[in-house]
């Protein structure tokens, strides 16, 4: 949010005495307090010293062991000072952990608390992989080799074939105290993947900087965002006829660039140690693939995602501007008479009185407004979720009516984060004005926190909770609340977009066309708001100094302003704008500082949160959706994509923002449908719907004054999301089971072309079209004013084939061709993949409604008629339950058969099966259920266009997959 109001403040605002929703007039923070000096990022400047003339270090002492090698890294030659204090004596640890990992640790040899500037990141916050204790050299799937001359370098190939995957030979290891570098040799136009958080092409390039530090910053294109993922995947086209691929993750949280180069990758990082993983993507039978790569990631170095609770696959509706319980019930009305399913309802800040935490406005959603509220969406099999902010108001001192019981309480345990110079609570600034935030590192806040969740939940009996500003995101400077409390509650040091004057003309592009007359009188309303404010007192902008490179001072970390600058997407690059400073100190032994924890907060936050809503919902899973993400996040939580603009461009970024966020181990993704910033339009939000229709979270999101954009509000839009959730609603076994799946064995929820079909090399930058699971191709379109889209059928020609979804007709389509295909404004183009199985369920107003309605099976076949798939199924919410069941499903030689594993009974029946593709009409249809034969003639068949379609299934069997299918086509 912060960037795009920041913009347009720099570009020239006003002062006004704004006002809280309760028409109290409250005093404006001045823009200065978001004031820091402007820097040069290093990687921008031409006076930075090469570290690379840095002397490396000798490893000595090695000491052999079955899976590895201990060795002292000793430095080789005087301290070079480049961008930190060098730090002389090192330990490395070379670990063939299991087959596929292979682990190399640098970390500084001396490592006390009394001398412990070098944070080493703890494996209670951020688990580090595991050797299995067996694995050796000889059974490692990766060969590490290394050198002392000039200094030490190494190199991790395939053991088998000797290709190299990862090479520092012809540079040197920089480890300072505030600067880590380490480069690897790439072979040439290399195929990169993940280093989320990206808002950018799939496959990175090889001329990008990937900075890490979690920012507010909306969708900046090519910068930091809000999440970190320090691992990438790279994908090699015909090396030894086969294409290969491989895995690279670096455990370090710090603030960090990755430069992507000609030929090389830079990873550079501001602390911490050198912590990698290797992984060699080979599966069992020793080929490699990027799904392989991703599950190694998961499964064995980050964790693999939380299940989720079935209902959370249904469509949500939030924004920014839902003044009060009758404009939501407004809005639950608007989606009822429009007949579009809505699953839940969320609110954003508004329900908060003052904007603070686990409170609401008594005025506009009193405590037994939203009880009424949320009982009467639970009778409807609907859901409420509500934002919380990372941030806690502190109330004002002088003013005891200012009270704010659960900062006192927070207060009393001392549980926030500390002020590193006065030793009292670092004081930000956040909505509610000046504010503190709780520090994870010490178990009271964790306490603290989930007695505020459960006791908000009293009032406020939520499903799910949402975590905003987790970066953790403050709108000033530092300490800017220090010896100012008394002002409180301030107004954030910028005009909000429901400030006087604040009217978001922005619409997407094409609007001029599609909305021809409408567009002049948004361009004139804009020109006149611009020469009103033409007129007005413009707020002083905040005044920027530069500040030169920071020089090392031998035994001084400066954290502030340390000498390697990132290239840091806020004005200036300075770590100091709009975050808690990274000299605040938290409350544990070792007073870690911001500096090391910065990028962990959201990690931190999400983790407390999910132990809270355990104790809210004992034997639950918890669900949440935050901001700010790390490695490992997908455990305990689920991503949105944050501040996106209502435009094509940012609609299209989506998708590979998603494929990244599934490499990375967090499945549950979704973006806000049809734009946050700006206003939407009927063109863009119908596609919007559609597309998002396939992600697995599926929100629609909204900024507060802009115009309205439930599905329900244009004609195009509601039939467009009518029409995709019919699709996604029958779909939903399939997602949950992809999510059991998931859980289960780290394979990802939606698919990039490449990693489906890796062979072929012309996919390896697609996703304008991605696959949802295995077998659900998804054309969007993502250009304005369009009736038709082009699209490609991988793996035509070599054994696959591709059925519409509507007609089940199979695609004619010659091997890598570019079809046109007719795409209407309430259409979204999906196939499916010849060979699948698809449990179906007849789509209803509500995933529970859903899930009890009947069955079918859609088979559609492959080159050989073959086909299999599979379903899971349980209670859809408990973290253990108390049954399940797997199906797996197979189609061969002119028969269905089925396997069932576990208990789980569903009370839906079977009804129908659909098998597309195939050529010949049966003679008879022969069909067992649990071994029983059964009298065919209670069955009806047709076939048509290649279409055999059997319904009456519900005649033998109440409820599907009680007992086993066995369906025969006689010929
Ligand atoms: C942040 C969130 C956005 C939310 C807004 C107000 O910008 O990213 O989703 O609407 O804050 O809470």
């Amino acid at each position: 949010m912060l960037n795009f109001l920041a913009t347009v403040l720099l570009s020239g605002a006003w002062a006004v005495n704004a006002q809280t929703p309760t028409e109290r007039v409250i005093p404006t923070l001045a823009p200065q307090v978001n004031a820091a000096p402007s820097l040069t990022p290093t990687i921008h400047d031409p006076t930075a010293p090469n570290a690379q003339r840095c002397p490396g270090y000798k490893a000595s002492g090695i000491h052999y062991k079955a899976n590895g090698f201990t060795a002292d890294l000793n430095i080789a030659g005087a301290n070079c000072q480049a961008f930190g204090n060098d730090i002389a004596n090192l330990r490395l640890l070379v670990e063939y952990q299991t087959q596929d990992r292979l682990n190399v640790k640098i970390w500084p040899k001396y490592l006390s608390l009394a001398n412990s500037t070098q944070y080493v990141l703890p494996t209670e916050i951020v688990p580090a992989p595991v050797a299995d204790g067996k694995t050796t050299n000889h059974t490692s799937d990766l060969k590490l080799e290394w050198t002392n001359e000039p200094s030490f370098q190494f190199r991790v190939s395939r053991s088998k074939t000797g290709e190299e995957l990862f090479s520092t030979y012809g540079s040197v290891i920089v480890f300072e105290d505030q600067f880590l570098e380490l480069t690897t040799s790439m072979v040439k136009d290399y195929n990169v993947y993940g280093l989320a958080e990206n808002i950018r092409d799939f496959r990175l390039g090889n001329n990008h900087t990937q900075t890490f530090y979690a920012v507010d910053a909306g969708n900046t294109v090519d910068g930091n965002v809000y999440g970190t993922f320090p691992f990438y995947q790279e994908t090699r086209y015909n090396v030894d006829g086969k294409t290969q691929a491989h895995g690279v993750y670096a455990r370090n949280a710090h603030g960090q660039e990755w430069l992507l180069r000609d030929r090389k990758i830079i990873y550079r990082t501001i602390g911490g140690s050198l912590d990698f993983y290797f992984l060699s993507g080979q599966d069992k039978t020793g080929q490699s693939s990027a799904l392989e790569t991703i599950r190694q990631f998961q499964v064995g170095c980050v964790g693999t995602p939380a299940m989720q609770m079935f209902w959370t696959f249904g469509f949500h509706q939030t924004r920014w501007g839902y003044q009060n319980i009758s404009v939501m019930r407004d809005v639950l009305k608007g989606y009822k008479d429009a007949n579009i399913p809505l699953e839940a309802i969320w609110n954003d800040i508004d329900i908060y009185d003052l904007y603070r935490d686990f409170t609401s406005d008594d005025n506009t959603f009193p405590a037994s407004g939203m009880k009424r509220l949320i009982s009467d969406l639970h009778a409807n099999d609907q859901y409420y979720v509500p934002i919380v902010d990372s941030n806690i108001y502190v109330p004002n001192p002088n003013n005891a009516s200012d009270a704010y019981a659960p900062f006192s309480r927070g207060a009393e345990l001392g549980t926030f984060i500390r002020d590193a110079n006065t030793g009292n609570f670092y004081y930000g600034n956040n909505w509610p004005g000046f504010s503190v935030w709780p520090d994870w590192l010490l178990p009271s806040s964790q306490t603290w926190w989930t007695s505020e969740l459960v006791s908000w939940w009293h009032s406020i009996p939520f499903d799910g909770i949402w975590i905003d500003l987790s970066e953790a995101a403050s709108f000033c400077a530092g300490n800017c609340g220090n010896g100012r409390l008394t002002e409180n509650p301030v107004h954030p040091p910028f005009l909000l977009p429901n400030d006087e004057f604040q009217t978001d003309y922005r619409y997407p592009e094409g609007f001029n066309i599609s909305n021809a007359t409408e567009a002049a009188s948004v361009s004139a309303a804009s020109a006149s708001q611009a020469s009103i404010l033409s007129t007005r007192t413009l707020l002083p902008v905040p005044t920027t100094t530069t500040r030169g490179r920071t020089i090392p001072t031998p035994g001084v970390r400066d954290l502030s302003f340390p000498p390697y600058v990132i290239n840091h997407v806020q004005n200036g690059h300075s770590l100091l704008r709009s975050a808690i400073a990274p000299n605040a100190t938290h409350g544990d032994a070792s007073k870690t500082t911001e500096y090391e924890m910065h990028n962990l907060f959201g990690l931190q936050i999400s983790n407390a949160t999910y132990h809270a809503l355990l104790s809210v919902f004992p034997g639950k899973r918890p669900f949440t959706v935050g901001r700010s993400t790390f490695a490992g996040s997908g455990k305990t939580t689920s991503h949105w994509g944050g501040d996106n603009t209502s435009t094509f461009g940012s609609m299209f970024l989506s998708i590979s923002q998603a494929l990244t966020f599934m490499m990375s181990g967090v499945p549950m993704f979704g973006a806000d449908t049809c734009g946050f910033a700006g206003n939407t339009d009927f063109d863009l939000c119908s596609r919007w719907q559609s597309l998002s229709a396939f992600f697995p979270f599926y929100r629609n999101h909204n900024v507060k004054a802009t115009i309205s954009q439930e599905a329900y509000r244009w004609s195009s839009v509601a039939e467009a999301t009518r029409r995709a959730i019919k699709v996604r609603y029958s779909l939903l076994n399939y997602m949950y089971t992809l999510f059991y799946y998931a859980h289960t064995k780290g394979d990802t929820v939606m698919r990039a072309l490449a990693w489906e079909f890796p062979q072929d090399a012309s996919l390896r930058g697609t996703y304008t079209q991605f696959l949802l699971g295995p077998s659900i191709l998804v054309t969007p379109v993502l250009v304005p004013n369009a009736n038709t889209v082009k699209g490609v059928f991988p793996g035509i020609g070599q054994g696959t084939r591709w059925y519409d979804w509507y007609t089940l007709r199979e695609v004619q389509a010659k091997p890598q061709e570019n079809v046109t295909m007719p795409a209407p404004l309430e259409h979204i183009n999906v196939h499916v993949r010849g060979g699948s199985i698809l449990p179906l369920q007849a789509p209803q107003m509500t995933t529970t409604a859903t899930r009890k309605s009947p069955f079918s099976l859609l088979i559609s076949l492959d080159d050989c008629d073959e086909a299999s798939g599979s379903l899971y199924l349980d209670d859809g919410e408990s973290l253990v339950p108390a049954a399940t069941k797997l199906v797996k499903f197979k189609f061969s030689k002119n028969r269905l058969t089925s396997h069932i594993n576990g208990t789980y009974a569903t009370s839906a029946p079977l009804k129908q099966i659909t098998i597309a593709g195939i050529k010949n009409r049966p003679r008879g249809i022969r069909l067992r259920v649990g071994g029983s034969k059964c009298d065919e003639r209670k069955l009806a068949w047709t076939h048509t266009n290649d279409t055999l379609s059997v319904s009456g299934l519900e005649n033998f069997s109440k409820t599907a997959f009680e007992g086993a299918l066995d369906l025969r086509l006689v010929y």
